[in-house]
């Protein structure tokens, strides 16, 4: 299974994965070279999803999950539609949080967090107001939290700081909350202080349970329950920032160059 993000922030899928699917083997790729992709445009966080997806499938993944929101926002359609030729199947976080989400939410507006391109994509707006259009929904974009959590600067005054100037304004106003963005469960504590008693939905969690339950049937080879990284940026800096996350150190990690994704797979 591929799984990928722009950075660490996906490594909060990878861990739900490697807890739900313990004997699949799992690759993946942090686009580190070209992090942050929540403040492209859609159109080069399409081109950058597809080279990644280029090369996982290139790789011999059997399916791949966009474990980042702005690209799950962006890009799903494509890597799709690219994959689907190839016999991949593919997942993304958005559908997983907001049923989640509505499952758990009891009434009032939802507040809806992520980068800059999933809030201005209106991929979770759309989808939850299909499902419950009575539900109000406050979309707001914290952009500087996925360099904090690139950073390493989980808690303390600074996120705090960021996160009151953010959001501080829905406390009170908002029950739930979801994570739109696979770095801010890195920033969890930080965002219980800030919204007390919000029921914080991490697309991560969701997403590992709803690609676990899908992936039951057997449809897979089955694997060894192996885990290898791969970076297209400073490979030790990745490590570092990643086992202070994970509790352990991801390797084996290899620093690759991202080849363009190949015609074939670029094929409308
Ligand atoms: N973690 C990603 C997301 O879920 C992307 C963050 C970024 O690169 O801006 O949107």
């Amino acid at each position: 299974i591929g799984v990928f993000d722009s950075g660490i922030g996906g490594l909060t899928v990878l861990a739900a994965l490697r807890h739900a699917l313990p004997s699949q083997d799992l690759l993946y790729l942090g686009d580190t070279a070209r992090v942050p992709y929540g403040t492209r445009s859609p159109e080069t966080v399409v081109r950058y999803s597809m080279r990644v997806g280029g090369y996982l499938a290139s790789e011999g993944i059997e399916a791949l999950v966009v474990a980042c929101n702005t690209a799950t926002t962006h890009a799903l359609p494509s890597l799709a539609t690219a994959c689907a030729r190839r016999g991949i199947r593919v997942f993304g976080v958005v559908e997983p949080g907001v049923r989640e989400a509505l499952a758990l939410h009891e009434g009032g507006p939802l507040a809806v967090l992520g980068t800059e391109g999933t809030i201005a994509g209106g991929a979770y707006q759309d989808l939850i107001h299909a499902r419950s259009p009575e539900t109000h929904v406050i979309a707001r974009a914290c952009p500087l939290f996925v360099p904090l959590v690139e950073e390493g600067w989980c808690s303390g005054d600074v996120p705090a700081r960021v996160a009151e100037c953010y959001v501080g304004d829905l406390r009170g106003k908002v029950q739930t909350a979801i994570l739109g963005c696979t770095h801010y469960p890195l920033l969890r504590e930080v965002l219980t202080t800030t919204l007390p008693g919000v029921t914080l939905i991490d697309s991560a969690q969701a997403t590992a349970r709803f690609v676990a339950q899908q992936l039951e049937q057997g449809t897979l080879s089955s694997g060894q329950g192996r885990t290898e990284y791969r970076v297209t940026d400073h490979l030790e800096r990745f490590q570092r920032v990643g086992e202070a996350f994970l509790g352990y150190l991801p390797e084996p990690t290899r620093w690759i160059d991202l080849p363009e994704a190949p015609h074939d797979f670029l094929d409308r």
